[in-house]
């Protein structure tokens, strides 16, 4: 069985790489490269997949995964600038890929180990990614 859980968060960022120059970045990374940052509207859909529990009929309490993607995603990301402002992306690129990743290993350490965890990202309505922990 999988549940999901969906939230929004709201954040800036750039990317590109440090040891390019700025028209390598422009080249490879277009707009998102722009010096001055740009924001997104990212949903994260965070996937439970398990047994249901016959005593409460739940995967998980989709509460208590509320309360951690309250305390380990929203706290940490929303209404941030990622580059500047999280630790995580001081030296990670904050890709949609790259960001997808670090939210999977975020939420993996609070969850029991017996669910299966999927993250999908969406960065804008056409751009989704999608991440097991494996690749
Ligand atoms: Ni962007």
């Amino acid at each position: 069985m999988k549940v999901c859980r969906r939230i929004t968060f709201n954040a800036a960022h750039r990317l590109f790489h440090p040891e390019w120059t700025d028209e390598k970045n422009l080249e490879v990374f277009g707009k998102c490269a722009y010096p001055n940052y740009h924001g997104h509207n990212y949903v994260l859909e965070t996937w439970l997949e398990g047994k249901v529990d016959p005593m409460t009929g739940y995967v998980m309490d989709l509460k208590d995964l509320k309360k951690i993607l309250n305390q380990e995603i929203s706290e940490r990301f929303d209404h941030r600038n990622l580059n500047l402002d999280c630790p995580e992306f001081a030296h990670l690129n904050p890709s949609a890929e790259n960001i997808a990743m670090v939210c999977w290993k975020l939420i993996r350490e609070q969850i029991p180990s017996s669910l299966k965890l999927v993250v999908r990202l969406w960065e804008t309505e056409n751009n989704i990614v999608e991440y097991n922990g494996e690749e």
